[in-house]
């Protein structure tokens, strides 16, 4: 079965041959692997008078003194938009450009892999995460495995795509949360509904890395004939310790590694955490070019707008990338002020996982004792910081393995000093 769109040339030049019991075409649903994409005169031809699309000839119609920026290269300042496509750079009346391929590249280049093909830009990485759920399972029928605790999208996904949600716990014994690959074996060889595993690396609430070896194993097991999907959501808070001296040069943290090798595991990353781009809705995965292909044969035609685009590639330049390098280094040094601050919060217990984000996960414990982390408390807190004092933080107690558990974000020096000065009044003062 050939994959539409596919370069076939470029994909057997890059393509991984590992392991020897995965087949793509196997795992992807039938009617995704036949659906004609959906195609566009602008695919073929992208410049002169265009009456192709059934866009607004006339321009947009924001208010004149609307403010958007200039594309990258054209100037350094904002500029008040005119109902003039030639006052209006990013052309916002139009379609955007559905390649992306100069936002590929950079993501590439960053992240070591061949080329753009390996890339697949979505919607944030929510939007990644649906799609393969939705080219890989088939309703009612497949399954997926996740490793609680964790993200909580994975299961929402597979409620809309109706499928079952097998779980693997972590290892939570001693607040460490290591991947079972054990367990997670077992459970795969035994059940071949089971079409993708999602590992979340560093995870979410857990601030803990899964080891890329560790995946490996999950991958190399013979029995599994699946997908393994590593959300790396929290990536470079983990690779930037590097460059902080606080790990060693040598150990690699991410999976994207694992791409060039393999074809059954893909990557997903955001721009949503480490660059601070959360508003623009921008998540990205790295697999092999089939799969990436998949992936855009099946997506939404326009998924990624044009000021999306613009701001994406602005990031991405060598400026963005050093400027998100130095704020991810500022915020692993709040964060390891914020964690020393906690524990000197009376009734705070033990901060749990392994703090490769940019949060931090801590138990309330119960006021008679203080001596084992406690719901009510850590609930009590929440809601009166949130609603008395306008402070929110993420009640994570209910979680397996994170009772009594708050997961708090890590804001700016002044930010945490008020998140401990209000801990520390809300758990002295209810003593
Ligand atoms: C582990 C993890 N994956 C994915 C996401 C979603 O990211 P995005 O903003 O790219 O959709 C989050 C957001 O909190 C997350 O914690």
């Amino acid at each position: 079965m050939t994959i539409k769109g596919l370069n076939g040339e470029a994909n057997s030049a890059a393509a991984a041959h590992k392991p020897a019991h995965f087949k793509l075409e196997n795992l992807i649903r039938p009617n995704i692997l036949s659906l004609e994409p959906y195609r566009c005169a602008r695919d073929d031809y992208q410049s002169g008078i265009l009456l192709d699309a059934n866009e607004n000839s006339l321009g947009h119609s924001l208010p004149p003194k609307s403010v958007i920026p200039h594309n990258p290269g054209t100037s350094n300042g904002a500029t008040p938009v005119q109902s003039n496509e030639a006052d209006d750079p990013l052309s916002l009346n139009r379609y955007p450009d559905p390649g992306l391929f100069g936002i590929k590249e950079s993501l590439a280049q960053l992240r070591g892999v061949p080329n753009d093909a390996f890339v697949f830009l979505g919607v944030g990485s929510d939007e990644v995460l649906d799609l393969v759920q939705r080219v890989c399972c088939r309703p009612g029928k497949d399954k997926i495995l996740i490793c609680p605790p964790t993200y909580g999208m994975y299961s929402v996904c597979a409620a809309v795509n109706d499928l079952e949600v097998v779980k693997v716990p972590l290892i939570t014994e001693g607040g460490k949360f290591a991947l079972d690959v054990e367990a997670v074996n077992k459970k795969l060889s035994e059940d071949p509904d089971i079409k993708i595993t999602f590992i979340c690396s560093p995870g979410n609430p857990t601030g803990t890395l899964i080891p890329p070896t560790d995946v490996k194993k999950v991958l190399d097991n013979p029995d599994y004939k699946g997908l393994v999907v590593v959300d790396e959501a929290y990536i470079d808070f983990a690779e930037e310790e590097k460059a902080m001296g606080k790990r060693a040069q040598d150990d690699v943290v991410s999976a994207v590694s694992l791409v060039h090798e393999y074809q059954n595991v893909m990557v997903t990353q955001t721009l949503s955490k480490a660059f601070g781009l959360a508003a623009i809705r921008l998540g990205i995965a790295f697999a092999q070019p089939a799969l990436v292909q998949i992936m855009n044969n099946t997506k939404a035609p326009y998924n990624i707008s044009s000021p999306t685009a613009h701001l994406a590639s602005l990031a991405l330049s060598p400026q963005g990338i050093a400027q998100m390098r130095e704020n991810v280094q500022t915020l692993i040094r709040n964060r390891d002020q914020l964690m020393a601050d906690l524990k000197t919060v009376p009734g705070t217990g033990a901060i749990l996982g392994a703090n490769e984000a940019n949060f931090v996960l801590v138990q309330i414990l119960d006021l008679q004792t203080r001596s084992k982390p406690d719901n009510d408390v850590a609930q009590m807190v929440y809601k009166r910081m949130a609603e008395e004092m306008g402070l929110v933080v993420r009640n994570r107690a209910k979680d397996l393995g994170c009772a009594g558990c708050l997961r708090v974000t890590v804001g700016t020096e002044a930010e945490n000093k008020r998140c401990i000065e209000l801990m520390k009044g809300l758990l002295d003062g209810s003593k």
